[in-house]
């Protein structure tokens, strides 16, 4: 069913319900972040044409907003359908486009179709309020204020290389329920499995210029695209330092910002070890910790730290190294710029003094999967969010060294507490400076219907299906006067 999406392995964007070529004729090569082989050609889309699309999303927003809510919902339903049928498929595109193993792969795109049912059911939910005059002090009756949400018009939408499927759907489909139409600005690497989501959405029968996609590099176009006065709300997630860097162009529209983290999983001595060290272990390693929300740091207390550090080991030692269509943990990176700067990061820790008790071992882009003991406050490692398999522990002597530690991060998104102490739980998690804490449990984003939030450098506004569908909706007030 994606034959229309590329034509001799040059892919295409969807432009009013038509897949089409730049007229520039400038592409972009992707090649395997596993083997180098080149997997397609993406179109690099020039201004003028950046205006067209855009033209075309707001004329396409008009009526998609007059759809019942109800028909939207079905659209929605029936592309779900469409990926779940289509999963095993997608998911080869996917491995075989950012290096994801195959498992991981197949979960994302049924997440992505769970997701998208979700929030098409929860859009018909959504009601809105009457308020009445005399609840203020002062105040007779007579008037009725009638508060809806209405859509805010044209959501551009940016995704990272880490989930092109997932974080695509996750911005497109609260948008579109919500009655807004999408331009949908995909990863460079990843445009491949993204441009197969918006066919999935086409096929679907969306309207045409509903969504539509524009590719090329970041770097070229991203800023043209953010500071377009067609664009009603940016929803972006990817690295901080793009992150800040589009909050501070954007004026005054509106921006929802899902960036990086340094999340701490904190080990109390009455925490079940073995438990957390699986926990740890998947939650760092997963996806070779190219996850936002992987376990980036150990803060351990001193007393369990031996036995902690012996059980994590055992496990990393475990996980299985190789090729994304097998049955693998640990895979190449998205590119040698990532694998160098994990290594940078590898070798300051050494050279500091750091204990290295497993890895530090690399071919190319593959970073073997690597653990540091007794790492201390003046490594990189213990700051820098590696995006790699790369994962420190550090020993605290208390709880509020653990949090004080966990705080002096420039990141906030999640954090994880272990321990049998419910009060101890409590006491850590009110206190730590981020969205989520997660008890006895990894740093992860789902189930997606939760709210997903960081704070500082970790991201702006909260996501998650009804919370985004809020954030990509504003009140209307109509005040009867009786
Ligand atoms: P990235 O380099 O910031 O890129 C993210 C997206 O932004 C890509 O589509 C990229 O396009 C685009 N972009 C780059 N420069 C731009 C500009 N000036 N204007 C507009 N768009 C621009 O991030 P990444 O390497 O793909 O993803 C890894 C990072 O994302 C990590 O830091 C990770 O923690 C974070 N992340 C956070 C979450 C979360 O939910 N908090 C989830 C996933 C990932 P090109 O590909 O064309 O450069
Ligand atoms: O990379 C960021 C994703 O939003 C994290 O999702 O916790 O399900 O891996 P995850």
């Amino acid at each position: 069913m994606f034959e229309n999406i590329s034509s001799n392995g040059i892919y295409k964007n969807l432009f009013d319900g038509n897949w089409i070529e730049s007229k520039t004729k400038n592409t972009i090569e992707t090649h395997s972040p596993y083997d180098e082989s080149l997997i397609g050609k993406i179109q690099a889309v020039s201004k003028d044409e950046v205006d067209e699309i855009f033209k075309n999303s707001r004329a396409a927003q008009k009526k998609w907003s007059d759809t019942p809510i109800n028909e939207r919902a079905s659209i929605m339903r029936k592309a779900a359908d469409i990926l779940d049928d289509n999963a095993e498929y997608l998911a080869k595109v996917l491995s075989n486009e950012i290096a994801k193993d195959i498992n991981s792969a197949l979960s994302e795109v049924k997440r992505t179709a769970d997701f998208i049912r979700y929030t098409a059911n929860e859009g018909t939910h959504m009601e809105g309020e009457a308020i009445s005059s005399d609840n203020f002090p002062g105040s007779k009756k007579g008037k009725i204020s009638l508060v809806e949400r209405v859509p805010l018009g044209v959501v551009l939408a940016i995704s990272p290389f880490n989930y092109p499927v997932n974080l695509s759907a996750s911005k497109v489909a609260p948008a579109l329920i919500a009655g807004n139409s999408v331009v949908l600005k995909p990863p460079t690497v990843g445009a491949i499995s993204a441009l197969h989501l918006a066919e999935v959405f086409n096929a679907a029968g969306l309207p045409a210029g509903v969504l539509n996609t524009i590719t090329g590099r970041g770097s070229e176009i991203g800023d043209y695209l953010i500071t377009h006065e067609a664009v009603n709300l940016i929803n972006f997630t990817g690295s901080s330092a793009v992150g800040k860097h589009i909050s501070k162009i954007a004026g005054m529209i509106p921006v929802v910002l899902e960036l990086g983290g340094k999340d701490a999983a904190i080990v109390l001595e009455d925490a079940n070890l073995s438990a957390a060290a699986n926990s740890i272990v998947s939650g760092a390693y997963g996806y070779s910790g190219q996850r936002c929300t992987a376990v980036k740091r150990v803060l351990v207390m001193d007393s369990v730290a031996d036995k902690l550090v012996s059980l994590v080991k055992e496990k990393v030692k475990e996980l299985k190294v190789g090729k994304p269509s097998e049955n693998v943990t640990i895979t190449p990176l998205i590119d040698n710029k990532a694998a160098d700067y994990v290594q940078t990061l590898i070798d300051d820790a050494i050279n500091k003094g750091a204990t290295l008790v497993v890895g530090n071992k690399r071919e190319k882009n593959l970073i073997y999967p690597t653990l540091f003991d007794n790492v201390t406050e003046d490594m990189r490692i213990a700051w820098e969010e590696p995006f790699g398999p790369v994962l420190p522990i550090i020993r605290v002597k208390s709880i509020d060294e653990a949090i004080d530690l966990s705080n002096r991060s420039e990141y906030g998104l999640q954090a994880a507490v272990f321990t049998e102490n419910m009060h101890d739980a409590f006491y850590i998690a009110n206190k730590l400076e981020v969205g989520t804490v997660q008890v006895n449990n990894k740093p992860e984003r789902g189930p997606d219907h939760f709210p997903f939030l960081g704070t500082k450098s970790s991201g702006m506004g909260t996501q998650g299906v009804r919370y985004s569908i809020e954030a990509m909706t504003r009140h209307k007030s109509i005040v009867l006067n009786i």
